[in-house]
């Protein structure tokens, strides 16, 4: 984002006009924005999107007219891949399933598509191997180190459930040895929100780990990881310089294995944040001892990211009449209208209340809350029986819903009252 504080359109788009059309709070994503990010990795063989991030079809389906694959969590992210157009199973290995868990349900299907899986432990291993005797796996290592922005995001260490250890790789191979399962890739994924710091130390992993596996690896992925900027003094990975230590791994694994290994990425945030703004009306603003408060109609049913990780997002205003780019700044605190006192999206870790200097704002303006593409509509909820927001992409000029608001019958579906 260019970090305004004031605006009146997205991507050309008149912001009174989406909320007058499609209602607010409004997701609203800027495929342009998406598209950059693709052509920004375009250096590495694989770019897998974890599609955990914003899982929308359409928006796996424009990642997919680009060649980018999914990552998969779950049987509801595998069914989206494939609703999205991904093909399950083959060679291609479109879709993978990476999890540190089969459910039942999960296992059945990756059994009847043959879905490709990377495991997150060695139970996944045995209980592949059961299934499917002879199958291809790749392994999601923990390398015993993570990072994230936030201690819920980091995915590396022995706080962390993720992964492989590092050093049961023997136990891992006389496992896979038992039911004729091959290792043919291996993956880490630190944390979401990490720093180029490790980087060299995952490289080494790694490598280290590829050596202790063998002439069986065809591919290792970076994982995601990668930030985005949600503030001022915030900046992105150095992107070239990421790419050449990877590189270099796999070319020396290429050289000692005698074949080209495949060098993936796996990245959620980098492509989808900053495509995503979420767009609220301004209900009350009001004065609660020194402070002021500007309320929202959108909570953190809507977006969690300040409830739960003290996450910061920039946050522009566009007023309902004039322009706010000429109103003076006041320190306000902007909240939603959830029954709770950490429905504040002007938050910092550990549930501390901030404010923000922002144009006034008034009853009727519009409050953007952008970088909001990642971990944004997919983590919202029902909480005080609100209805989830409508989604909308933005694409050659025009506006597209990509989904519906949710209405009081999507609420209670399923629900019934026994007699
Ligand atoms: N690969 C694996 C195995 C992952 O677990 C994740 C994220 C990714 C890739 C993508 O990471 P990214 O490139 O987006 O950093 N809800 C949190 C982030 C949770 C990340 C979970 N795993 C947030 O809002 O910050």
């Amino acid at each position: 984002p260019d970090f305004a504080t004031h605006r009146n359109d997205i991507a050309g788009h008149p912001i009174k006009d989406l909320a007058s059309k499609f209602g607010t709070p409004l997701y609203v994503y800027d495929i342009a924005v998406i598209q950059q990010r693709i052509a920004d990795l375009a250096a590495f063989d694989v770019i897998r999107y974890a599609q955990k991030a914003c899982s929308n079809i359409a928006i796996l389906d424009r990642m997919r007219r680009k060649g980018v694959v999914v990552d998969a969590v779950s049987v509801g992210e595998i069914q989206r891949a494939i609703a999205a157009g991904y093909t399950p199973g083959g060679d291609s290995h479109e879709i993978v399933y990476t999890a540190d868990i089969f459910d039942r349900a999960a296992l059945d299907l990756v059994v009847e598509h043959g879905i490709a899986v990377n495991c997150g432990s060695p139970d996944m291993i045995s209980q592949l191997g059961e299934r499917r005797p002879g199958a291809d796996v790749t392994l999601r290592i923990n390398p015993g180190f993570g990072h994230g922005h936030s201690q819920k995001t980091n995915t590396g260490g022995q706080q962390s459930k993720h992964g492989i250890w590092h050093s049961q790789i023997d136990e891992c191979l006389r496992r896979a040895d038992q039911h004729g399962v091959t290792v043919t890739g291996l993956h880490m994924h630190i944390g979401s929100g990490t720093d180029l710091e490790h980087l060299s130390q995952v490289c080494e992993a790694m490598e280290r780990v590829a050596g202790e596996v063998g002439r069986t690896i065809r591919s290792i992925s970076a994982g995601g990881g990668l930030p985005v900027p949600y503030k001022s003094d915030e900046t992105y990975v150095d992107l070239a310089k990421y790419f050449e230590l990877w590189d270099a791994t796999r070319n020396r694994l290429s050289e000692k294995f005698g074949h080209r290994v495949q060098l993936e990425i796996e990245p959620g945030r980098y492509l989808s944040a900053e495509s995503g703004s979420l767009i609220a009306e301004v209900r009350s603003v009001k004065k609660v001892g020194d402070n002021l408060f500007v309320l929202l109609d959108a909570g953190f049913n809507d977006l969690a990211r300040p409830v739960m990780y003290g996450a910061y997002h920039p946050i522009s205003v566009c007023a309902a009449e004039g322009d706010a780019a000429d109103r003076e700044h006041v320190d306000a605190i902007i909240g939603g209208p959830l029954c709770e006192s950490g429905d504040i999206f002007t938050q910092r870790e550990g549930g501390f209340v901030d404010s923000r200097s922002l144009p006034i704002c008034r009853v009727g303006d519009f409050v953007v809350i952008e970088n909001a593409g990642a971990y944004g509509f997919v983590m919202a909820s029902n909480y005080n029986s609100k209805c989830r927001p409508a989604e909308v992409m933005l694409e050659g000029g025009e506006a597209k819903l990509i989904r519906q608001r949710e209405t009081f019958q999507d609420l209670i579906r399923g629900e019934t009252i026994p007699e």
